[in-house]
């Protein structure tokens, strides 16, 4: 197996169908099939474990290992990392997002990556959706009538996300306290520091893209450090992956069925 790598500054976006019907395990970590057993829906659990095996199948790729030997750990707010091995080639950095049927999945080298994925549906009212916002959030939004405020706050909440899943603090801060412009314009902020987070991204600016809402999905990327200019973006569908030659696994990025490229974002 080869390693994909990631070209300077490159960001890879996998979509991954989370109701494939192939929700295989043996790949799974023992703190991961715990976590599957938790799940109160069947459904819930098959697509926590689907979302689980895709991750582990892409970023072998990129780790030159296969997916169960993968090691992931968790940093002190929980953000999920490859372990260096001394002997192995550099790690990519990821982040996960899933909401409903599908699952995106971030990918970069050389900085941290934050990603989060809201599927149109319910959203808190008004008064919640206001309160999640910086007071210079607020201001901007008291003007929008629901439709429109509905639609900022989709952006502005996977954005603050997006940018406290790169600095790896999670809801350990606040999203109240982090400021991210409505609009959907690429942007750069600093993130608020979070006790015993072990990242230095506190001296360096997160910069956040909102890729152009497609099928209902809002998606938002963060990178500490360096600007996000474009985002190769490749579906995966875990099925199709496991039916294939073994010769055309070799590149996650391949022409193959199982990971079509979708389009190239300019964000
Ligand atoms: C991560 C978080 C911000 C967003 O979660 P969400 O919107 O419900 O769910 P998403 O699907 O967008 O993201 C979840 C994924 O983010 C990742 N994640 C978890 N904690 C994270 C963190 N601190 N930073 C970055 N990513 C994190 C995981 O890959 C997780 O996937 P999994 O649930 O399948 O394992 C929120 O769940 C959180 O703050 N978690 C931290 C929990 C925590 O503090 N744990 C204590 C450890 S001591």
């Amino acid at each position: 197996m080869r390693p994909n790598r990631l070209a300077d500054g490159a960001v890879h976006l996998w979509w991954i169908n989370l109701d494939t019907g192939l929700a295989d395990t043996s790949a799974l970590s023992m703190p991961e099939l715990e976590r599957a057993r938790g799940f109160r829906t069947e459904r819930g659990r098959a697509r926590y474990v689907v979302a689980h095996a895709a991750v582990r199948e892409i970023l072998a790729h990129y780790a030159d290992t296969d997916a169960a030997s993968l090691s992931i750990v968790s940093q002190p707010h929980g953000k999920p990392c490859l372990a260096a091995t001394p002997a192995g080639p550099t790690v990519p950095a990821f982040s996960l997002s899933r909401s409903g049927d599908w699952a995106v999945l971030a990918v970069t080298q050389d900085s941290e990556i934050g990603v989060d994925l809201e599927i149109d549906g319910s959203v808190p009212d008004r008064a919640a959706m206001l309160a999640a916002l910086t007071p210079n959030e607020r201001d901007a939004a008291a003007m929008l009538d629901d439709d429109a405020l509905t639609s900022a706050f989709r952006v502005a909440w996977t954005r603050k996300e997006a940018c406290l899943k790169a600095a790896g603090i999670g809801f350990a801060v606040d999203p109240s306290e982090v400021e991210v412009s409505l609009d959907g314009a690429p942007c750069s902020i600093r993130v608020p520091s979070a006790p015993g987070a072990s990242l230095v991204y506190g001296s360096l600016p997160v910069h956040v893209v909102t890729l152009a809402p497609n099928q209902g999905r809002t998606v938002s990327l963060a990178r500490v450090g360096v600007p996000i200019t474009t985002a190769q973006v490749v579906q995966f569908d875990m099925s199709r992956y496991h039916s294939l030659p073994s010769r055309h696994k070799t590149n996650p990025i391949n022409k193959s069925g199982a990971f079509k490229c979708a389009e190239s974002l300019q964000s």
